[in-house]
């Protein structure tokens, strides 16, 4: 299959003339792959079961792994689902069109080829202005995955997506770098307590903040799967997620000592031939003589850590690394979720000094 490119100069306002054709390919059960403000997206018709079929077969995706829904319009949200808890509408009226993936209990029209198999359905509405007319011109819901090969550190550019997708999809929308960097959070409103199941940028607290009570990560996300007695109920996040191809082992400790720490370790593998690469930050890139040294961006910005966190795990792997050791990030805010992806991509793989 040949992949059409389309470059999408005005990222703002989109002009609809670029849009129809993608529109008309996703209406009528093609693939086509988008920018939202998180990471791009591989998306087809949710309705179409088909359609959503294609997608597991170009990321090589396994078929139980349920996709989210992406609607352009608050009014697109009701006959995706059978009841539309009190908690959910807080969380959609606060932060949507935004970086948020809300969980609610399918309608009769939601195929079960597109959640998986599952009576719930997820559906966010994304706030990039490419995504919302795309979707909203297609006038149908768009189930869109992560748009890389299943495995591989999500797409941040189009060029990301090309290298995963080229000749397996139809059409590729280039709207330059993504702003978030890392996936929607998703919160699930299908139980009796809301849950999240996925950390992202409508971080924990402000979650929180919006229902009024203390709302809780999913045990099996929070701890990691040899602690957890309990399936993740994201089927996504039982697989090994964001893999680079190198063993990434992540270090936590006083910084000087995560330092020394690193540099041992480089020098250990550099001696025995491997290649070897060191995810750090501004303040500390000057502090690792060998090996190929990545910073992030600025420590205290966490905005700017999950900006770069997975262009920089990709170039490693277009890099060849064997090995990649990676200071570790403060928890807080977006913090949580970079740290969520790093430890999945080292395999909950932790040195503490
Ligand atoms: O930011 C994002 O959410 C991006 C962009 C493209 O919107 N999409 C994305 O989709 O990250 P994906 O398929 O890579 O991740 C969706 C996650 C998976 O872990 C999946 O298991 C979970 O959402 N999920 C989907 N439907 C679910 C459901 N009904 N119940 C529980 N988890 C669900
Ligand atoms: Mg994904």
């Amino acid at each position: 299959m040949k992949t059409e490119r389309i470059i999408i100069e005005n990222k703002e306002h989109p002009e609809e003339e670029l849009l129809k054709k993608p529109a008309e390919i996703l209406k009528n059960g093609g693939l086509v792959a988008f920018p939202t403000e998180t990471v791009y997206g591989l998306g087809a018709n949710a309705l179409n079961e088909e359609a959503a079929k294609k997608i597991y077969e170009a990321k090589g995706r396994p078929s139980d792994n349920p996709l989210i829904a992406h609607i352009a319009d608050f009014d697109d949200l009701i006959p995706l689902v059978s009841q539309v808890p009190e908690s959910g509408k807080k969380l959609m009226e606060a932060f949507w069109p935004g970086p948020l993936t809300l969980i609610f209990p399918k309608s009769g029209l939601v195929p079960y080829g597109t959640t998986g198999g599952l009576d719930t359905v997820a559906v966010r509405m994304p706030a990039d202005p490419i995504a919302n007319a795309l979707i909203r011109l297609a006038g149908v819901p768009v189930a869109a995955p992560s748009a890389n090969t299943s495995g591989r550190p999500s797409p941040t550019t189009a060029d990301h997506v090309w290298q995963d997708m080229n000749g397996k999809i139809d059409m590729i929308l280039d709207g330059g770098a993504v702003g978030i960097g890392v996936e929607s959070t998703i919160i699930d409103v299908s139980g009796e307590e809301p849950v999240i199941l996925r950390p992202g940028a409508v971080t924990q607290e402000m979650a929180s903040s919006i229902l009024g009570q203390e709302i809780h990560l999913d045990p099996a996300i929070a701890t990691g799967p040899m602690k957890a007695k309990v399936k993740p109920k994201a089927p996504g996040m039982k697989y090994k997620h964001y893999a680079p191809k190198a063993e990434l082992t992540l270090v936590e400790g006083e910084m000087k000592d995560v330092v020394k720490t690193i540099n041992r370790l480089v020098e250990e593998r550099l001696s025995k031939g491997f290649r070897v690469g060191i995810i750090c930050t501004e303040e500390t890139r000057e502090s690792y003589p060998h090996g190929i040294v990545r910073s992030l961006g600025i420590r205290t910005k966490e905005e700017t850590l999950a900006h770069s966190l997975y262009s920089v795990l990709r170039e490693f792997d277009d890099l060849e690394a064997d090995y990649i050791y990676s200071e570790s990030f403060s928890k807080d805010h977006l913090g949580q979720a970079i740290m969520n992806r790093l430890v999945k991509a080292a395999g909950y793989h932790i040195i503490r000094t």
